[in-house]
């Protein structure tokens, strides 16, 4: 098992060997900042996302075999995100927090679809998987916000086609978006922080390398060690809600 970071003692040798300079940040989330605000995790329950394979409700395969099927999958999921007992939790405020106190530059990346972050403060979050609340009309790609159900029926309010509306959704086989951004913010960093993704999905499983190459010292926050985590510089592990906060008032204080 690996040992938790003394977070003083890293942050204070992390800003030592960064003199001179202003140190970026990049934070990579998963679903893990999430599941202490009521959402389900992927790879909790046998494999299968909320009963469902991933095959049947997140492929573009899915989507033409039975589109209804997969507006259903996302509306049950966007209702979910909207019930009176989800809200953002404390690390999603602690990373808020981080960006409006730091004086070099946080960059969050997220692979979650929700919008947590932004209820917790964020601004500029980069969603690399899509987001729940959008749709994008697959014909003349114009992006309108979604905060009710989606179907089938729905027409497009810029080119007016019917039944080409798609959940703003980056499936498995599609390329995830700001990719050019994310290797060019990941390439400048000098902290990689990676929490509550278990790194079994590429290309986010992989930043931790561009990091790497980049020089920049690498966290894992997670609930256990991940798939990757001996290739992490460090490691903190426990709940997000309480690691996340302890690890950025440490930052704020260190700069203080
Ligand atoms: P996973 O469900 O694969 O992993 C969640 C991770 O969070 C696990 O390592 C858990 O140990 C950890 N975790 C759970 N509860 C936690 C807590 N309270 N605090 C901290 N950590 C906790 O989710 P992701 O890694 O986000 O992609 O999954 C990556 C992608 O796979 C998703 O974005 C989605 C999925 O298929 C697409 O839909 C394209």
């Amino acid at each position: 098992m690996r040992e938790n970071i003394d977070t003083q003692h890293f942050v204070t040798q992390w800003l030592e060997s960064r003199t001179g300079k202003v140190p970026n940040i990049v934070v990579l989330t998963g679903a893990g900042i999430s599941a202490e605000s009521g959402l389900q995790t992927f790879r909790g329950a046998g494999g299968l996302w909320c009963g469902h394979r991933v095959e049947d409700v997140a492929t573009p395969q899915a989507f033409i075999r039975d589109p209804v099927l997969v507006h259903q999958f996302y509306n049950e999921r966007r209702k979910g995100l909207f019930g009176d007992d989800v809200a953002s939790n404390p690390a999603h405020k602690a990373l808020a927090d981080l960006q409006q106190n730091w004086l070099g530059e946080v960059t969050i990346v997220t692979q979650n679809i929700d919008d947590l972050h932004e209820r917790g403060g964020s601004d500029d979050v980069i969603h690399m998987h899509g987001e729940i609340c959008k749709s994008f009309c697959t014909h003349c790609r114009e992006k309108v916000e979604q905060k009710e159900d989606s179907s089938i029926e729905d027409i497009c309010s810029s080119c007016g086609k019917k039944g080409s509306m798609r959940p703003d959704i980056v499936w498995f086989g599609e390329m995830p978006y700001d990719m050019d951004i994310i290797e060019m913010k990941l390439a400048q960093t000098d902290l990689f922080i990676s929490i509550g993704t278990s790194g079994n999905v590429y290309p986010a499983a992989g930043f931790v390398f561009m990091a790497t190459n980049a020089g920049a010292k690498t966290l894992e926050i997670n609930l256990e060690p991940s798939m990757n985590a001996q290739i992490f510089t460090h490691g903190m592990y426990g709940t997000a809600s309480t690691e996340v906060p302890r690890f950025t008032k440490a930052l704020i204080e260190a700069v203080d």
